[in-house]
């Protein structure tokens, strides 16, 4: 035969052609839209490292959910920026929290129904030294105390439920959290409550901009011993099979991009809903080759959130939600 018989080329002839035997389509529904809640009113503070992302007061948020409503986003991710910060993490589980007060805002506001509300449950936003769990001090040498840390962010989770939140997403890291707030929902008439929990965090330098965002930095150390070694893809199996095992009804990983394998891997071996969060150095180094003219941004954008689905992600964390839900609407 002179000519290939198969010819692959057929299929991509036009756009109809591409469309019909597409394998992977991204929908705004799957998008879930991340906001920084801070005090005040009309504020509107824009992330130097994150452009397009702002520190948000409850007022503006509610404008900005609305607008991912109109969009057909899927959810919102809340973070605060609590007034005060201290060891305890106070401001994390005050019925008052910043996060509280956001959740039961958007809950009164009509319109959003179709918004999943889940919550971030961390104490770093929330602790002076920005570890997110308790710190034990002997001297130079500290420790993330493990144990101390479970009951706060329990304590955490229940709150942020019984403002109404629909899931609570654990990003903490601690070994035990997701049966300590499972206890803590179901003894706080919380049972219908489910937990997203991020199984496998890795310990990660894209998350730098995030921690202006929510001014979470550590004060000392790094998030070492509590956030997975970026080599380690069989750990991140043990770590989701423990979180499943304790109650875990979805589970998140991150970050996207540099371990879609991770993320592969995961969605071979575990029938849970799996999301991805393209986190915000993902976003932010898109964005720096935007503004320099390098990278076209709808494209760009929407292949890495394409890969991050085909990879095996059902559900997508990502800064440029609403860009994607307009660019595909
Ligand atoms: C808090 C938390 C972090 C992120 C989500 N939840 C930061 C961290 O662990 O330091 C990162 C998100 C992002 O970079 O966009 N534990
Ligand atoms: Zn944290």
């Amino acid at each position: 035969m002179e000519f290939p018989v198969t010819r692959l080329r057929r299929l991509r002839r036009t756009a109809a052609l591409r469309s019909l035997v597409r394998e992977t389509r991204l929908e705004p529904e799957s998008l879930i839209y991340p906001l920084f809640l801070c005090p005040g009113e009309a504020v509107r503070k824009e992330i130097s490292s994150m452009p397009g992302v702002f520190n948000l007061s409850i007022d503006e948020a509610i404008k900005e959910a609305a607008e991912a409503a109109s969009l057909g986003i899927g959810g919102l991710l809340l973070f605060g920026l609590p007034e005060e910060k201290d060891e305890n993490a106070s401001g994390a589980w005050a019925e008052d929290g910043i996060v509280q007060k956001g959740i039961r805002a958007l809950k009164a506001t009509r319109g959003l129904d179709d918004l999943v509300v889940i919550s971030d449950v961390c104490l770093c936003e929330y602790t002076s030294h920005g570890h997110c769990g308790v710190v034990k001090r002997e001297g130079d040498l500290y420790e993330i105390e493990n144990d101390s840390s479970l009951k706060l962010i329990a304590r955490t989770a229940a709150s942020l439920a019984a403002a109404g939140a629909d899931i609570v997403a654990p990003s903490d890291m601690m070994d035990g959290r997701v049966s300590a707030i499972r206890k803590e929902l179901d003894e706080k008439g919380c049972s219908q409550t489910p937990i997203l929990s991020y199984a496998a965090k890795f310990a990660s330098a894209f998350y730098g901009p995030f921690r202006e965002a929510a001014d979470s930095a550590p004060q000392f150390g790094d998030r070492r011993s509590y956030q997975m070694d970026g080599a380690n893809l069989r750990e991140a199996m043990r770590e989701i099979e423990q979180d499943l095992v304790e109650g875990a009804d979805m589970i998140l990983m991150k970050p996207a991009m540099p371990y879609l394998d991770v993320i592969h891997a995961a969605r071979d071996r575990f029938d849970v809903p799996i999301g991805a969060y393209q986190v915000s150095g993902e976003y932010s180094m898109l964005q720096a080759a935007f503004a320099r003219g390098w990278l076209d941004p709808e494209r760009t954008m929407l292949e890495t959130l394409l890969s991050i689905q085909r990879a095996g992600a059902g559900f997508l964390v990502t800064y440029f939600a609403k860009q994607a839900a307009r660019a595909l609407a």
